[in-house]
């Protein structure tokens, strides 16, 4: 095996249950496809996996309610996200389905390899049964009050208004979700993977990492705090991959251990596809030289950071991942995306009206890398007409219309340069350096604000230049201006690529370039390749202004479904109270959570505001507070902190606060509520 860094790349297999809609874009799918073609471009040995997700209750659930079978469901969802992936630019090097026999085989082996090796424990448990529907109700398909937040419809596996995991039988009042009725408790048995066996091991390898986004580290050190505990890794569901064992052969493997396994069998099912069945080896089995990442949502952490690499130690012989770059959630113009009140941008009706190439800008530029982050069609607006048509299309528009027009199409001669072209030039040279370095440490945002600032740069420069005069007063010094333009339109399209694919395709084809853009090489980024006389391509507008009407359709239809929201019953309330007295349910609205403050820092400008990172457990929020003449920075790291969890975010002075502190003011004296013990951060106040 060679010695050269191969790159494993993955994005989370969504759910064959449902299209694709810009949150899954933002979290898994995106980030992923822009680093692999950023890979390609340096020219590493990169792979990228990905698939459909076709088991579990998710898509029992999805095919009862639609009078379908599971497999009908995955069938149709399973081309539907294909095809809106590949519209879309993602470049996978296979994306296969877990319902393939090959995964059965590749999922069956890892169960009976861990079974083999001692990490499975057959064990009897109590179980909520229906005997309406006559069957064991796993995960899903259980529904009830969660005991920790009191939030109605928590599932069988975890709440999603508190986050917390959930053994079903911990549920208040719970009901099946099927037919609404109270299920029984019956004996059953399951195999559970001894997860507990891992905790030192995956302790060691996490505190390892010294690269690793901190909200997937703290995430992780929360699970060692709570103590690793073994999981029961089979169903009695019909729907799945059979467990190879004679005495459970009736039963399923659980979804979230045959999932990720699926990377596996999908890079077994790519090798057999080039012809070169044992090529999946090369990566998954070279410890040494792969490096394997894993892009995914926040919700998908315990499995990738936790789970999956328990099971690949206790296979032996695994690359275990190098990272695993979680983003947070992306909101919908300021609220939550909630798929079953459709109040989401769904893929494919995008591409039905927008261009890929737009979209896939304003998501990347607005990554939620570290924390949620908020898509608003205005913003998109504003982002697709002032920076993509009037900075990047722009620049490369009037450079190669007025090549056309007064150099008959070809590009002119390069005479001496000027201290202006030669900051071009070196701009062109950091921009691929910076870019690159900033996709290296997954710094989305960051990289695709730095390709921008080329293109503005370079716009600029045409400006300054001013061509259009000298063209009569200094022929030469046009020819050289435009011929420094034409060379920054190339090194653009190479640098754009793995931001805007279909873009930098146009751009290549306008420069009559042979080959494709895929044939650059992205460390020759800022040489100035295109010889004198090069005949140009005919132009194209590259990116035609957003009218207002359509977005504000967008932004109506949106409104619609939040309001088509079911409303709460108003309480029918008999009592005469006192106005200002609230009921108990109303108390429990606000979500006060314990937080620990990681950071803090002066707002800009102000003597008053104090910027605040709390950890809330699963997460960490950016807090302004005004407590400034009352705390020094300093002080507050490590302290608990109650925090309003649930308030809407605002903009104070231009920094976001996604939360609120609770502080108690005596005259001028104002202190921070705590808690009498400690506590750890992310624990409910009630
Ligand atoms: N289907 C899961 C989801 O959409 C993700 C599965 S990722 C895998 O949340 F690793 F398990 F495949
Ligand atoms: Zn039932």
């Amino acid at each position: 095996m060679s010695k050269k860094t191969k790159y494993l790349v993955t994005s989370a297999l969504p759910y064959a249950n449902g299209p694709i809609h810009l949150g899954h874009l933002a979290g898994a799918y995106l980030p992923g496809d822009i680093f692999v073609r950023y890979c390609r471009l340096k020219k590493r040995d990169v792979i990228y996996m990905c698939g459909t997700d076709e088991h579990g209750v998710p898509i029992t659930i999805t095919a009862e309610k639609q009078g379908k079978t599971p497999q009908e469901v995955v069938d149709y969802y399973y081309q539907d996200i294909k095809e809106s992936f590949e519209k879309f630019g993602m470049s996978f090097d296979n994306f296969s389905r877990t319902s393939r026999k090959i995964h059965h085989e590749t999922a069956q082996d890892f169960f009976l390899t861990l079974y083999n090796k001692g990490y499975m424990e057959k064990k009897s448990i109590q179980q909520f049964y229906c005997e309406h529907d006559r069957m064991f109700l796993a995960d899903r398909y259980i529904e009830g009050t969660c005991p920790y937040c009191g939030a109605e419809g928590a599932r069988g596996d975890q709440c999603e208004n508190c986050g917390k995991w959930l053994e079903p039988t911990q549920l208040i009042n719970p009901k099946c979700k099927i037919c609404g009725n109270t299920p029984v408790i019956k004996e059953t048995f399951h195999y559970f993977f001894k997860l507990s066996q891992f905790q030192s091991r995956l302790e060691e390898w996490i505190n390892s990492k010294k690269h690793w986004r901190e909200n997937v580290v703290n995430f992780c050190k929360n699970w060692f705090k709570e103590g690793l505990e073994d999981r029961a890794v089979t169903r009695d569901l019909t729907w799945g991959v059979p467990v190879p064992l004679e005495d459970a052969k009736d039963k399923v493997l659980y979804v979230w251990f045959e999932a990720p396994i699926g990377y596996i069998s999908a890079t077994k099912e790519w090798a057999q596809q080039i012809g070169q069945p044992e090529r999946w080896k090369d990566y998954w089995l070279d410890t040494e030289n792969t490096k394997l990442i894993h892009f995914i949502g926040k919700d998908n952490i315990v499995f990738h950071a936790l789970i999956f690499p328990a099971m690949l130690m206790g296979y032996e012989g695994y690359v275990l991942p190098d990272n695993v770059p979680a983003n947070e959630f992306l909101n919908l113009e300021g609220n939550k995306l909630s798929t079953s009140r459709n109040y989401a941008v769904w893929l494919r009706d995008y591409l039905q009206k927008f261009d890929p190439d737009s979209l896939r800008y304003c998501l990347a530029i607005n990554m939620p890398e570290t924390r949620d982050a908020d898509f608003s069609w205005r913003e998109f607006q504003a982002r697709h007409n002032n920076e993509l048509a009037d900075i990047l299309g722009n620049f490369v528009n009037r450079t190669l219309t007025f090549v056309h027009k007064y150099f008959d199409g070809k590009v002119p001669p390069r005479g001496p340069l000027n201290e202006l072209d030669q900051e071009l030039i070196a701009r062109m040279k950091t921009a691929g350096q910076e870019v690159g370095e900033a996709l290296d440490r997954f710094q989305f945002k960051e990289a695709t604000r730095r390709f921008m600032d080329l293109a503005r740069f370079a716009n600029k420069y045409f400006n300054d230049s001013e061509p259009w005069k000298t063209r009569k007063t200094d022929p030469e010094r046009c020819g050289t201006t435009l011929n420094l333009c034409v060379q920054a339109t190339y090194n653009l399209a190479v640098l754009m690529e793995p931001f805007l694919p279909f873009t930098a395709a146009k751009v290549w084809k306008m420069l009559n370039l042979p080959g494709t853009v895929q044939d650059a090489h992205w460390d020759r980024i800022g040489e100035l390749p295109i010889a004198d006389q090069h005949p140009l391509g005919t132009v194209e507008i590259l990116f035609r202004k957003i009218e207002d009407a359509a977005i504000e359709a967008e932004i109506a239809r949106l409104k619609q479904a939040l309001e088509g929201e079911p409303q709460p019953e108003p309480e029918a309330s008999t009592e005469t109270d006192d106005s200002a007295m609230i009921t108990i349910e109303e108390f429990q609205k606000v979500q006060l959570k314990s937080g620990r403050v990681v950071a803090a820092e002066p707002v800009p400008k102000s003597d008053r505001l104090l910027k605040l990172q709390v950890d809330l457990g699963r997460e960490t929020r950016q807090l302004v507070a005004g407590i400034a003449q009352h705390y020094q920075p300093e002080e507050l790291i490590g302290k608990t902190v109650i925090v309003v969890a649930n308030l809407k975010p605002a903009k104070i002075r231009g920094v976001e606060s996604q939360g609120m502190l609770l502080a108690v003011k005596d005259g001028d004296r104002l202190s921070l509520l705590t808690t009498d013990r400690p506590v750890s951060p992310g624990k409910p106040v009630s």
